[in-house]
């Protein structure tokens, strides 16, 4: 049994599905308790919190930077610096990862730490 292949709920999470929440039945957070005991929803120790604010954080700055249009959420054509380039691939990654931070937390407070700084370094 793994996080994306607990038991079968129905045909709405776990089993072949592969899907870990759902509209109607919430966060499968059951599939977590046997390494985090007192979990009750996949924002274990406020991590998802954590990274929700830094993530909102940095997409604020990218877009009034003028780089990320939020709508689509895909970069505005033009020529930008290396540094900014790499925060927004940092941040794209992040964002199709759709984990929140679940997915190696460390590694993603630190690249939207990072990405933060970046643009706070330019006025942003
Ligand atoms: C097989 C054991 C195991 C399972 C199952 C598991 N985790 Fe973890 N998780 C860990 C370990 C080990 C760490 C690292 C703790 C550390 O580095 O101090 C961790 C860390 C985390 C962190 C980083 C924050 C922190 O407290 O260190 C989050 C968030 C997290 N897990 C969420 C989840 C969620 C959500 C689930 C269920 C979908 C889950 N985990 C299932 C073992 C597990």
């Amino acid at each position: 049994m793994g996080c994306h292949g607990a038991n079968a709920v129905g045909n709405v999470l776990g089993g072949h599905t592969l899907i870990i929440n759902s509209p109607t039945n919430g966060e499968n957070f059951a599939v977590c308790k046997p390494c985090h005991p007192s979990a009750t929803s996949f924002d274990i120790s406020g991590a998802q919190t954590t990274i929700t604010g830094l993530y909102n954080a940095l997409k604020l700055k990218l877009a009034t930077f003028g780089m990320l249009d939020t709508v689509n959420m895909v970069i505005k054509p033009k020529k930008y610096a290396q540094a900014d380039l790499a925060v927004y691939w940092n941040f794209m990654l992040i964002y199709a990862d759709r984990s929140i931070g679940v997915h190696n937390y460390q590694y993603t407070h630190d690249l939207l730490v990072a990405g933060n700084a970046n643009f706070t370094a330019k006025g942003y």
